[in-house]
């Protein structure tokens, strides 16, 4: 599912005809929302226009719906959210006109979502079934996932005519879109322990400002969360935010991606190209790993954090963007500068505002509700009809190590959701300690035959090293030198392991 939409979003910056693209997104739609029809709506002049559709006569396309006709459509453009229409007695606007032996019948069943950009209402996307229930299953915010993309789509075509530049920027957006649809439901900062509510209060305070901030802490604690709600909470909330993952930069693209390039500025680069920091202009940027930003890349970076001037490679003048920067890191960055391999000017600038986020061990009192909102999201996942927890599994979860925190914790809900439901049976699915599986298992440390815990004979960074180049090992051996699946045992990206094992010389 989300290959299937990030490979649409993708759709949106690549070569291709209006036509194609509005073809692939109801390809796309129609595997993803089982349907007899699908269509794509312009609105144009007051009148809502097809511009593609699945499963109706060919016919359909050369009709123009006027919503005071048609109370469905009327209701889709109403509402800000997808809506299925429930009255089945509405007439549809598609009665009559589905394809493939349906001719007469009757549609019965109908989702739709109006598009909307920049506010105004564009167009709409529908989806029609037969069978009446067809959709109650089908999640709203899939289907406004669909329509964040029609809408960007629509814009996209429009402005192609218009300027190569914007286009290339309404891509970016489109993507980040996708993202932002994705993170929706975890969008709030969760948890009611002291450290969280300061957090939040920290949040709120920061958020009304445009300091730049650095926030820290161990894998998993969800630091991208708090990057997320400052934005949200910021007045720049309405402009992009856009992400950044400092690891998956290699030093060759890094320069190009950040700032972007003119045509023909190094090989390959057959179009001039917007960088990450134009295409946030009025936003935030998040620069996410920031510790592992090539050493290369850094002093631009400063001259961005210093003066708002990117510069496009290739260019012979900088531009002035207005972005507000948000990195986040759960590395020892002072550590790191030390070591030599992140520059001390670019550790001040970033680190105006520093915000560390607690592990989860340290706030214990957020693992219920951590617990339970996991629990609803495992539930409309596996389509169950209620998961509860027993005490006993609650004490277990409250009273582990959870090394790989709040992303472990939501993978052991997941997974001991999963095992329960396997059980099978109808009703309440009960989650008990036996499902849970082994349980913030520390994993012992490492320790050298000749090492003695009395000696200290070299850095902590060194250390630091030693120790994590002999984990990764561990975790590699331990899965037959699988990277993905090593990735999942250590809570870490796989993007960010592959770097990190590549740095430690682990592999090549
Ligand atoms: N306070 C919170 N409220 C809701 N969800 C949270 C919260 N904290 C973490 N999560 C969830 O936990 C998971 C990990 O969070 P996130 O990706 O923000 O962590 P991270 O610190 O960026 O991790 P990493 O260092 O691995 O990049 C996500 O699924 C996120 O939705
Ligand atoms: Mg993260």
């Amino acid at each position: 599912m989300q290959s299937l939409l990030l490979e649409l979003a993708l759709d949106l910056t690549a070569n291709l005809t209006a036509a194609d693209r509005y073809e692939r997104l109801l390809g796309a739609l129609v595997r993803v929302v089982p349907c007899d029809a699908a269509t794509l709506l312009r609105m144009e002049n007051g009148a809502l226009r097809p511009l593609a559709a699945r499963g109706l006569l060919p016919e359909v396309e050369g009709r123009a719906f006027l919503p005071a006709e048609h109370p469905r459509l009327a209701h889709i453009l109403a509402s800000e959210e997808p809506v299925r229409v429930d009255d089945h007695d509405l007439p549809d606007p598609f009665d009559g006109l589905m394809a493939g032996g349906h001719a007469l019948a009757r549609v019965h069943a109908c989702m739709g979502c109006a598009l909307r950009v920049e506010g105004e209402v564009v167009g709409a996307l529908t989806v029609d079934a037969l069978d009446p229930a067809a959709f109650d299953a089908v999640d709203t915010a899939t289907f406004a996932t669909f329509a964040a993309l029609a809408g960007a789509a629509m814009r996209t075509a429009g402005l192609i005519d218009a300027l190569e530049h914007a286009s290339r920027r309404q891509g970016l957006i489109a993507r980040q879109l996708l993202r932002e649809a994705q993170q929706r439901e975890g969008g709030a900062i969760l948890g009611v322990s002291e450290a969280t509510r300061r957090l939040r209060d920290e949040v709120e305070m920061l958020a009304a400002s445009d300091l730049t901030v650095l926030v820290t802490g161990e894998t998993g604690v969800g630091k991208e969360v708090v990057a997320r709600a400052l934005h949200a909470r910021s007045r720049r909330a309405a402009e992009p935010l856009m992400y950044v993952n400092c690891a998956a930069l290699p030093d060759t693209i890094a320069e190009s991606e950040l700032f972007g390039h003119l045509k023909g500025a190094f090989t390959g680069a057959s179009d001039a190209r917007a960088g990450k920091f134009e295409a946030a202009d009025g936003g935030t940027i998040f620069l996410d790993e920031v510790g592992e930003l090539p050493l290369s890349t850094q002093p631009k970076l400063l001259r961005a954090l210093q003066f708002g001037e990117v510069q496009r490679v290739g260019a012979d003048r900088p531009l002035q963007v207005d972005v507000r920067v948000v990195a986040a890191t759960n590395r020892d960055l002072e550590a790191e500068v030390e070591a030599g391999r992140f520059r001390a000017d670019l550790f001040h600038r970033l680190n105006v505002y520093p915000l560390p986020v607690q592990p989860l061990r340290a706030r214990r009192a957020d693992i219920p509700i951590f617990a339970g909102f996991f629990l609803d999201q495992a539930r409309s996942r596996l389509g169950v009809g209620a998961l509860r927890l027993t005490p006993a599994a609650l004490t277990a979860l409250s009273e582990a190590d959870w090394p790989g925190n709040v992303r472990e914790l939501e993978h052991v809900v997941m997974r001991a959701a999963l095992r329960a439901a396997q059980g099978g049976g109808r009703g309440t699915v009960v989650v008990d300690t036996h499902h849970l599986g082994e349980l913030g298992s520390v994993a012992p440390a490492p320790v050298a035959p000749d090492a003695s815990p009395a000696v200290v004979d070299r850095s902590l960074a060194d250390a630091t090293e030693a120790f994590r180049r002999d984990y990764i090992e561990r975790a590699l051996a331990a899965n037959d030198g699988n990277l993905s699946a090593a990735a999942r045992d250590l809570g870490v990206d796989r993007g960010n392991l592959h770097r990190l094992a590549r740095r430690l010389a682990i592999i090549e």
